[in-house]
């Protein structure tokens, strides 16, 4: 049969979806590139915003002749809403949890055969034993090892929907890793809820954390660029910190670090299980061990009980941090989580202007950032074609995107590029 998948949200559910791709196409099926060329049409779902589901429904809404084929929803809105989601269409036959993707195969086969399948179950462990290699290897892979999460935000879905804490054993992460680049990946990217709890059991009953197992990652022979995402703000010790000055260029002196709030008072009541300023103490940390470290950071606005004074602390946080990049995101109120059932909910006009301002400030910071490395000589790892003829783009260490022009196919290469002009969302340079 043909297929397509569209995946939504985070990298950890990209990796989910290349995994359901490997075993439909080892069982015979054929990838299309559409929804409306494929029998199957699997949706791999995220939940952390509540506009997600709606923009699911009208996605599966525009399919064509949709009744002719099999369309299957995963992951986590899969998980939150369950049977309900039946009664959305009729064509929708399989509705599948995160943590069953492995049984695919047998979901697409008792669909063909006219069950509406439903699974929801929580099997963390197994899953990952029964998931194959993928047979193309990009330059740059994904790899999970550490899923679901034990911190319960009070805005927050995902340990509902991906469960508690899961640490992928050592051995079985390495193994995964060394596939890849044996396949002729270059840059690998760690990934996990709160990828820096890393807690895997090696074969001699010992548990290694996320700074012990970038050491072993980082002898594998044929890697360039070593990367995690996302950490948490209490995670990080002295030895990691070290890692990121000691092991450069591999590990760039760059992390994703969710502050959500700079207001004390929000961070209480978001369940943060930090304050103000023991972040800012572990950024200055970082800072003093590793000079030319940068950050980036999530942020939300407007959570219930946010008042003007708590978000001019997220404003002066931006300020003192003085972050690379950023995602910004407005408070969306989701079912079954504490902070939905907060009586004091912020109107969503006052959420726009907070979201607006506190762009504005995080983008001068990005630009200023941006154009500092006017000058400076980077390694980029180019990912694709630019929109004009030779172009190609690519990352820094930092995560921008670099544009360049060049005669020969830079895809897949690491390249020292001299920085020449600096705009908001991206660099343009010249090969060195
Ligand atoms: N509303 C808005 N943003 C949210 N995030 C998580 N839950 C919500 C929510 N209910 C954001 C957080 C998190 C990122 C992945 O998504 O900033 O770090
Ligand atoms: Fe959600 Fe908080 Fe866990 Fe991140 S740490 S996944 S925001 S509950």
């Amino acid at each position: 049969m043909k297929f397509f998948i569209r995946v939504y949200g985070c990298q950890m559910n990209v990796y989910d979806a290349e995994k359901i791709q490997t075993l439909l196409l080892c069982n015979g099926h054929e990838c299309v590139n559409s929804e409306d060329d494929a029998d199957i049409v699997i949706f791999y779902t995220c939940n952390v915003r509540e506009k997600a589901k709606s923009k699911l429904l009208s996605d599966i809404g525009r399919i064509n002749n949709r009744k002719d084929k099999i369309i299957a929803i995963g992951g986590c809105i899969a998980q939150a809403e369950g049977n309900a989601l039946f009664d959305h269409d009729d064509s929708i036959k399989i509705v599948f949890g995160p943590q069953t993707y492995h049984e695919i195969i047998s979901f697409i086969n008792r669909a063909c055969n006219g069950e509406r399948v439903l699974c929801l179950e929580f099997l963390q462990s197994k899953k990952f034993n029964f998931l194959p290699m993928h047979s193309s290897v990009k330059k740059s892979e994904y790899v999970t090892i550490q899923e679901g999460c034990n911190n319960f935000c009070t805005y927050c879905v995902v340990p509902y929907t991906r469960g508690r804490e899961y640490s992928r054993p050592v051995r079985e992460v390495l193994t995964e890793i060394q596939k890849l680049v044996d396949k002729g990946a270059v840059e690998i990217v760690l990934v996990g809820q709160n990828v820096n709890s890393y807690n895997g059991d090696t074969d001699d009953g010992k548990k290694l954390n996320i700074g012990q197992l970038i050491e072993l990652v980082a002898n594998i022979k044929g890697i360039k660029r070593l990367r995690y995402l996302t950490s948490n703000p209490y995670d990080f010790n002295r030895d990691l910190m070290f890692l990121h000055k000691e092991l450069q260029p591999l590990l760039p002196p760059f992390i994703h670090i969710p502050i959500q709030s700079g207001s004390d008072r929000i961070l209480k009541r978001m369940n943060r299980g930090h304050t103000r300023s023991e972040y800012i103490e572990m950024i200055e940390e970082f800072r003093d061990i590793c000079t030319n470290i940068n950050f980036s950071s999530d942020f939300i606005v407007g959570f219930p009980g946010e008042s003007e004074e708590d978000f001019l602390d997220t404003l002066d946080i931006v300020e003192k941090i003085r972050y690379s990049s950023f995602f910004a995101f407005k408070y969306s109120r989701r079912k079954n989580t504490p902070a939905y059932s907060m009586t004091d909910q912020v109107l969503d006009e006052v959420k726009d202007n907070r979201l607006a301002r506190l762009i504005n400030a995080l983008s001068k910071h990005q630009l200023k950032f941006n154009e500092s490395c006017v000058g400076t000589v980077q390694k980029v790892l180019f990912e694709k074609c630019g929109k004009q003829k030779s172009q190609y783009i690519g990352k820094t260490q930092y995560m921008q995107s670099v544009i360049v022009k060049s005669d020969k196919n830079l895809i897949g290469n690491f390249v020292d590029v001299r920085i020449e002009r600096g705009f908001q969302n991206s660099l343009f340079g010249s090969i060195v």
